[in-house]
């Protein structure tokens, strides 16, 4: 049975800094940020969106009448949880009006907890077959301003439905994963910016991408030819390219320049919002089935997933048929055309206003939010969302 991605669905809030911008503000050439990091926009997230609301509103464009009575599972990956204890896969649970006996759980691995939540979800629609299961990932980056990661902050989410017989992409049963306790990327319970040591990290990233890759080979009898596209957890967009040209003189010239087309095809989207963290794979995704033009059903893709700390998993999918017709690529195109512009100092004040981590009630500028489901503040130690 063929089991894999029927939908996926994004959201990212609607303001974004210029990355030329905010270089010009740093005192850095506009090319580090734009070819050296590879990022064009950055999506910058207001008091109003936390985890929670940006899974609600990427879940909320693939939910349906002809889905919602068959998900019967939830998983909710994020490192930008709102609560030590309580899953936001619940509160994400109700915002989507979701019935009760719906099995609701959050995931935490770094970057990778999404595709831990996807892996999950698939063993447990191959014993339910007529079940779905909701896989979201939500996350806001952030590294402090003027810090060496400011330009590769982010943020949004990304949501699939998997199921049997899916429209998108069947994952293929075998993985390669590789674990291994480091300190590449962190953060500590007090604090609201990730620790980083960025060049150790981008290192153990290509360790563990050239590991799981040779190990998925050798497990599968896989060539590298037979793959069209290598799509990556993206950071931010050159950490996936480095990684691919650490691997492309095992190919022909012929399918190196196949996978370096695809890997254009598959950064569009991410040079423009920045880091989702556990969604980036999955954005990176998206972005390959919507921009590549040379992609046909039955192709191969591998998938490439990182979370630092660090866990690293090698896995591939099968292009189905008629998988474009399934993506609602016009919704994410217009989501990203109709975003607002802010200037560095606007992005530093929102960047500054996030609610801060106290009792006190806290009301957020959720009237400036156009989005479905936003957070409104705090009252009596308590979230209060709402929707529109
Ligand atoms: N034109 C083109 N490229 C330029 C440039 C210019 N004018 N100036 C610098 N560059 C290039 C550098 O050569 C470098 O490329 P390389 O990585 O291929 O060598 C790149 O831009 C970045 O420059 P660097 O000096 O290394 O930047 P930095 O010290 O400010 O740090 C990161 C960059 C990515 C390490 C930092 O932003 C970071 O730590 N980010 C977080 C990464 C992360 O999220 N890791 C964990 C999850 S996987």
């Amino acid at each position: 049975m063929k089991v894999g991605i029927d939908q996926i669905g994004f959201y990212t809030p609607k303001w974004y800094v210029d990355m030329a911008n905010l270089a010009q503000a740093r005192n850095e050439d506009p090319n580090k940020y734009l070819i050296g990091i590879g990022q064009s926009k950055q999506a910058v997230i207001p008091n109003s969106q936390d985890a929670v609301t940006m899974a609600a509103n990427a879940a909320d464009t693939i939910l349906s009448e002809a889905n919602r009575d068959k998900i019967d599972l939830i998983l909710f990956g994020t490192e930008s949880g709102i609560d030590n204890s309580k899953s936001g896969a619940i509160y994400l649970q109700h915002l989507l009006d979701l019935p009760n006996d719906v099995q609701s759980v959050e995931l935490k691995q770094a970057c990778y907890a999404m595709t831990a939540g996807i892996q999950l979800a698939k063993d447990h629609v191959l014993a339910h077959p007529d079940k779905q299961v909701l896989v979201v990932g939500a996350d806001i980056a952030r590294y402090g301003l003027h810090s060496a990661g400011e330009p590769t902050q982010g943020g949004g989410a990304m949501a699939v439905t998997i199921s049997a017989d899916p429209r998108i992409l069947a994952i293929e049963a075998e993985s390669a994963h590789y674990v291994a306790d480091i300190m590449d990327f962190w953060r500590p319970l007090y604090a609201t910016e990730a620790l980083v040591d960025g060049k150790y990290s981008s290192a153990q990233y290509i360790d563990f991408f050239k590991r799981t890759l040779t190990m998925y080979q050798q497990h599968t009898n896989t060539e590298l030819s037979d793959l069209s596209a290598l799509v990556f957890h993206l950071p931010y967009t050159k950490m996936g390219l480095k990684a691919l040209k650490s691997i492309l003189n095992e190919t022909s010239e012929s399918h190196a320049n196949q996978l370096m087309k695809n890997f254009e095809a598959s950064r569009v989207f991410n040079r423009q919002v920045g880091n989702l963290y556990t969604g980036s794979l999955y954005l990176s995704l998206f972005s390959l089935l919507v921009n590549a033009d040379d992609l046909n059903s039955g192709d191969k893709i591998g998938l490439f997933s990182y979370g630092s700390g660090a866990e690293g998993e090698f896995f591939v999918g099968t292009l189905q048929t008629d998988y474009k017709k399934a993506l609602h690529a016009d919704h994410m195109q217009n989501l990203l055309r109709n975003r607002v512009e802010v200037t560095v100092t606007e992005y530093e004040a929102m960047f500054n206003s996030q609610m801060p981590l106290q009792a006190e009630d806290f009301e957020t500028n959720y009237r400036e939010d156009s989005a479905k489901f936003y957070l409104a503040g705090q009252q009596q130690q308590q979230r209060v969302y709402h929707q529109k």
